[in-house]
């Protein structure tokens, strides 16, 4: 993963100016301030505190479980870390889905609390009103299509997303209301990476991949499985940029 070292602070304009030039945008997630300290001095891009949290910190089996407070919580020191990293604290589940009101308090409230730069989402127009609503009174939004895994039981798995043609053009329509809602940023995940690279052409907005090919304008990975300290997590398009986890075990047993 290739990364921007640089001194000032990253914003929403920058990345747009990085889409523009055809500069590779690079994302992580941190839960934590030790880690996040060591991948926002190595000059990334954007810090996600994930809801992955509830699987890698928590060790939930999927997302659904982890609460706004607890996302604030792990975001505090994240936050506290980053020097020029934008941090972007996903809003969990049932944090957004219920109305518009309810969604746009929680959004100020992990603004307010956690003092992250922005907030992403999972879905599209059907939570347009929550999102525009929120945009309009200075929260930055991120979107994120595709593989949404809050929806993993409507799903019923993990599997690749928007193969059929259907889906794939509910997933563009929504990658352009989106962008025209004025989210800063869209997360594609786990969708063909001919679709990936359709969206980013036709979006304003940068678009994040993960497994959705190297079409987009930048990546995200979680940081655990990208430094292999997740041993039994290895989809197809995940690069194992180290092997942690043995390093641990041998350090630990010595
Ligand atoms: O929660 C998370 O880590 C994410 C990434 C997979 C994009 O949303």
């Amino acid at each position: 993963m290739s990364v921007h070292v640089q001194n000032s602070r990253m914003t929403t304009a920058k990345l747009r100016q990085m889409k523009a030039s055809g500069e590779k945008i690079a994302m992580l997630t941190s839960y934590d301030f030790t880690l996040a300290s060591l991948v926002d001095e190595a000059g990334i891009d954007m810090l996600l505190v994930g809801d992955s949290a509830s699987n890698v910190v928590c060790g939930n089996q999927y997302t659904l479980p982890i609460t706004v407070d607890e996302m604030i919580f792990l975001t505090k020191g994240v936050v506290r870390a980053a020097q020029h990293a934008l941090v972007v604290c996903d809003m969990p589940f049932g944090s957004y889905q219920v109305s518009e009101e309810d969604a746009v308090r929680n959004a100020i409230k992990i603004l307010k609390e956690s003092g992250c730069d922005a907030v992403k989402i999972e879905g599209g127009e059907e939570i347009l009103p929550a999102i525009r609503h929120m945009i309009q009174i200075g929260v930055p939004v991120m979107g994120h299509l595709g593989l949404t895994p809050q929806s993993v039981n409507q799903f019923g798995g993990y599997g690749l997303r928007a193969k059929e043609e259907k889906e794939a053009e509910k997933l563009l329509h929504d990658a352009k209301m989106l962008d025209e809602a004025g989210c800063f940023a869209i997360t594609l995940e786990k969708i063909p990476a001919a679709l990936a690279e359709k969206v980013t052409k036709e979006v304003s907005c940068p678009v994040i991949g993960i497994g959705a090919g190297n079409k987009c304008d930048g990546q995200v990975l979680v940081l655990h499985d990208m430094l292999g300290l997740n041993q039994g997590f290895k989809p197809k398009f995940l690069r194992h940029f180290a092997a942690l986890a043995g390093d641990v075990k041998t350090a630990v047993g010595n």
